[in-house]
C-alpha cells in the first residue's frame, strides 16, 4: 500500500532547489485574494504580447495539421534557421547537427549538468545568479562553487577571482550575460579574459545568453562561443522567451559540440520527446521575420529601468546601478538597516510591492533586492512611491527604537 510518507520520495529530489519568484508570486496572490492591491515586480516575465506574425505562424501550423510528434533534436528547418541566426547575430559558426531544440531555455541547464557532471565534479557558477544553476548542479551530484558577482565590479565575473576558484576537479564554468538578477553585462574584453583562462584547460562553459538581445546603453553582446578555441567547449543556452516575449510557448535551444548534442537528444527522447511542430514554425517566424519588435521591447525596458534607477537613487538608503541588459535591477538596500529577506517580506506585506530578496539568488546577493522593470510606467511610479514611504517608515522606526 502507498504510505504517502515523505520517505517514499527518492533521495535525489531533496537536492533540487526552486525559484523564489514563484513562491513570492503565490504569496502576493494570497494577499490579492484578501483585497490587498499588490504591484508585481517579482516575476521575470516580459509585459509585451508575442509579436502577431509569430502567433500567426503557429495558428497556420495548427490549421495545417502540424500537431503530431516531431524530431527529438528539433526540426531541421528550425535548426538551420538557428544556425544562420547564430552566425548573423553572435558570429558563432555552427550547423544543425550542433543544435538541440528544447521546451524553453531552462532544460539546457538541466541537460548540460546531466550530460557533463559526474559526482564530485566542481561547477563554478555566478552568485548571485539564476537559482536553477545551483539546483541542477546539486541534482547531478556536482559541487557548486560560487563565483561572486559584486556590485563594485559591475556585477561581472572577475577573471582573477575565477582563476583562483579553478581546481583540477573543475568541469564546468557557467556564465550568464546579460545576467539575472543583476543586469550586469560582460563585454568582449571581459569574455576574452575568461576564455584566456579556460582555453587550454579541460573545462566546459555553459553560456546562458537568454537576455542577449535585451542589451542597451551602447553595449554589444559578445558570445564566448564565437572564439574558435572555445566553440566546442561551450554549450550556449538561448531561446525565444525573453527576446520575443514567448515565455509560455516553451521553446529554447542549445548550441554545443555534436557529441553533447547527441546526448541531449537522448535526454529529449527520455523526457519531453519533442517540441510541437507549430511552435517550431512560430520560432522560425520569430528569427526570420521583422526584428524591430525586439528593438522596441529592449528600448522600452531601457527607458523604464533608467527611470526607476534615477528614482531609487533619490531614496536615502538605496543605491542602484543602471544595468546594461535584461529587464532587472538589483539595488543595494543594506543601508536601510533591514536584511534583504525582511525588506522584501515587509515591503510586500506592509506596502503591497512584490520583489525578490537578493539572497534567494545566492549568498553574495544578500543586502539587495531584485526588481523586474517589465511592468507599466504607472505601476513603476506607484511602486516607487510606496518604496519611498516604506523606507521613510523604517527610518522613523529606527529613531523611535
Ligand atoms: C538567466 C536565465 N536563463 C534561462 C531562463 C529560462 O528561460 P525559459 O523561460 O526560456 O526556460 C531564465 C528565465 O527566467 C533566466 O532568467
Amino acid at each position: 500500500m502507498i504510505s504517502n510518507d515523505i520517505n517514499d520520495i527518492a533521495e535525489r529530489i531533496s537536492r533540487l532547489g526552486t525559484e523564489s519568484a514563484f513562491e513570492v508570486l503565490n504569496k502576493a496572490k494570497a494577499l490579492e485574494a484578501k483585497g490587498v492591491n499588490v504591484i508585481h515586480l517579482e516575476i521575470g516575465q516580459p509585459d509585451f504580447r508575442t509579436p502577431d506574425h509569430v502567433s500567426k505562424a503557429a495558428c497556420d501550423g495548427i490549421m495545417a495539421g502540424h500537431t503530431g510528434y516531431t524530431s527529438s533534436q528539433g526540426e531541421l528547418f528550425l535548426r538551420e534557421a538557428i544556425a544562420k541566426h547564430s552566425k548573423e547575430y553572435y558570429n558563432i559558426n555552427t550547423n544543425p547537427d550542433e543544435i538541440v531544440v528544447v521546451p524553453g531555455g531552462k532544460p539546457i541547464m538541466f541537460f548540460t549538468m546531466l550530460s557533463l557532471i559526474n559526482p564530485g565534479d566542481e561547477v563554478i557558477y555566478p552568485n548571485p545568479g539564476f537559482p536553477i544553476y545551483e539546483s541542477c548542479i546539486n541534482f547531478a551530484g556536482g559541487v557548486p562553487v560560487p563565483c561572486p558577482m559584486l556590485m563594485e565590479n559591475g556585477f561581472k565575473i572577475d577573471a582573477k577571482q575565477l582563476k583562483k576558484l579553478i581546481t583540477d576537479k573543475t568541469k564546468l564554468v557557467i556564465i550568464n550575460s546579460p545576467g539575472n538578477p543583476t543586469g550586469g553585462v560582460m563585454e568582449e574584453k571581459d569574455i576574452r579574459e575568461i576564455a584566456d583562462i579556460l582555453k587550454d584547460k579541460d573545462i566546459y562553459v555553459l553560456s546562458d545568453e537568454i537576455y542577449s538581445r535585451l542589451i542597451f546603453n551602447g553595449v554589444k553582446h559578445f558570445s564566448i562561443a564565437s572564439i574558435p578555441e572555445m566553440k566546442d567547449k561551450t554549450v550556449v543556452l538561448n531561446g525565444f522567451s525573453k527576446p520575443y516575449a514567448m515565455t509560455g510557448w516553451r521553446i529554447g535551444y542549445g548550441i554545443m559540440n555534436r557529441q553533447i548534442a547527441q546526448t541531449m537528444t537522448t535526454l529529449m527522447v527520455n523526457s519531453s520527446s519533442c517540441v510541437a511542430g507549430f511552435i517550431q514554425e512560430a520560432a522560425k517566424a520569430a528569427l526570420e521575420g521583422p526584428q524591430d519588435c525586439v528593438k522596441k521591447m529592449a528600448e522600452s525596458y531601457k527607458d523604464r529601468l533608467n527611470f526607476v534607477v534615477d528614482e531609487l537613487n533619490n531614496i536615502n538608503g538605496i543605491k542602484c546601478l543602471m544595468p546594461k541588459g535584461s529587464f532587472y535591477l538589483f539595488p543595494d538596500i543594506s543601508e536601510t538597516g533591514l536584511d534583504d529577506k525582511d525588506f522584501a517580506e515587509r515591503l510586500l506585506n506592509e506596502a503591497g510591492v512584490a520583489t525578490l530578496a537578493g539572497s534567494s539568488f545566492g549568498k553574495y546577493g544578500s543586502g539587495h533586492i531584485r526588481i523586474s522593470g517589465a511592468t507599466s510606467k504607472e505601476n513603476l511610479e506607484e511602486a516607487l512611491r510606496r518604496i519611498e514611504n516604506f523606507v521613510e517608515k523604517l527610518k522613523v522606526e529606527k529613531l523611535s527604537a
